[in-house]
């Protein structure tokens, strides 16, 4: 089969990644017959330099237009001065919304082989890690209206429709049943409208999948127990601005924010696949970003949009024999380890498909 993939590498670190995956993406296409065309489209910092804008309309016809989307990241400190809606950022929240990507997949598994790279006890980590945060990606305070007068006063609406909330909760609910059957919604019942809008439509949706337990947690207690309790997580369901936080922090639990991937879905399994951390401006061009986020999106994207199952899983194995092995970018390395580059590391897990 041939495929269409719209490739958006972003700023920073991204073309290091995205360049790393892409050949870990060829040799599974060599492996197993499937051909991959890139179309190398600009968004972010890297755009707004090229053609003045962080989201050329172009760039969202040729996403459209394709089978699924690679991105790395957007932003740095180039632009951090640019009025808020002329920023990288807004790329990339623009192109989510333009591709009607509601649904963000994180899914936080620490492999055996990083277990000293948590930064937690080894007594609370056990038998391992696995929690998946499904993030409500298109809506919340992110899309509400902004405000400023001046440096005096400014304002972000958070407001969510029962539409958007039913959506992403039955996305939350789906994703319980393939895995441990325990969803925890988590809010700010006690003090937002919107939470407690949230909560109302989670149990409505949550009578429709009996087999599920359910369970509620205010965002800051949430916080806390994923390092003191992590186990208690099957699946959590959340929206956009609480969910951005608390993946950063289940990954770093799970050894670093360099491991862990997503899928942002829309409609018949369209998707666009990044990992979750951004541009790392203090390590850019300098061959030591960790690939790995990016490669297991790469995988992600096998499974979730391209239905291609084993090759997904032939990517994820040739991950975990690559730290089996012993290799490690700076972010997961411990005292004793020798450290290697983005390109190697990519390259060795290319040798372990
Ligand atoms: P960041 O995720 O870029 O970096 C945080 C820390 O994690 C840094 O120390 C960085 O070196 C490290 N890190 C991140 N990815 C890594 C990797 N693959 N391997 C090794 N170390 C890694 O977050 P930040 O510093 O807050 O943001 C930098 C820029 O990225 C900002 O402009 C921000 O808006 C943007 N950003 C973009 C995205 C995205 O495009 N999806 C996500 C988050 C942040
Ligand atoms: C992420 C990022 C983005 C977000 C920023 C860069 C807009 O932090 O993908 O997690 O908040 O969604
Ligand atoms: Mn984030």
């Amino acid at each position: 089969m041939e495929y269409k993939i719209a490739v958006i590498k972003g700023d920073g670190i991204g073309p290091e990644i995205v360049g790393a995956s892409m050949k870990v993406l060829d040799k599974i296409g060599e492996k197993y017959g499937h051909k991959f065309n890139y179309h190398e489209v600009l968004a972010g910092g890297i755009a707004i330099d090229k053609t003045g804008s962080p989201l050329p309309q172009e760039t969202v016809d040729v996403c459209k237009d394709s089978d699924a989307v690679l991105l790395g990241a957007m932003g740095g400190p180039k632009w951090d001065n640019l009025p808020g809606d002329q920023r990288p950022e807004a790329g990339l929240l623009g192109i989510r919304k333009a591709l009607g990507l509601y649904a963000n997949l994180r899914p936080a598994i620490l492999f055996d082989e990083l277990r000293d790279a948590s930064p937690l006890k080894p007594e609370l980590i056990g038998d391992g890690l696995d929690v998946l945060v499904v993030r409500e990606l298109t809506g919340d305070v992110y899309f509400g209206e902004k405000h400023r007068e001046g440096d005096e006063y400014a304002s972000d609406l958070m407001n969510y429709s029962r539409m958007e909330v039913e959506r992403i909760a039955k996305v939350g609910f789906d994703a319980a049943m393939r895995r441990g059957k325990k969803l925890t919604c988590v809010d700010k019942a006690n003090v937002l409208e919107t939470s407690r809008l949230w909560r109302k439509i989670v149990s409505e949706v949550a009578e429709k999948y009996p087999e599920v337990e359910v369970d509620y947690l205010y965002v800051d207690n949430a916080a806390m127990q994923l390092v003191i309790n992590p186990h208690q997580f099957d699946v959590i369901l959340t929206g956009n601005l609480f969910g951005d936080i608390l993946s950063d922090e289940s990954s770093t639990i799970t050894g670093s924010i360099g491991m862990l991937p997503s899928a942002s879905l829309g409609q018949n399994n369209f998707g666009m696949y990044e990992p979750i951390h951004g541009s790392a401006p203090d390590i850019a061009g300098q061959d030591k970003a960790n690939p790995i986020a990016t490669v297991l999106s790469v995988a992600m994207m096998l499974r979730y949009t391209l239905g291609l199952e084993e090759e997904a899983k032939n990517i994820e194995d040739a991950v975990e024999a690559t730290l089996k092995k012993g290799w490690r970018t700076g972010d997961i390395a411990t005292s004793d380890d020798d450290v290697i580059g983005c390109q190697e590391m990519a390259q060795h897990i290319i040798e372990n498909l």
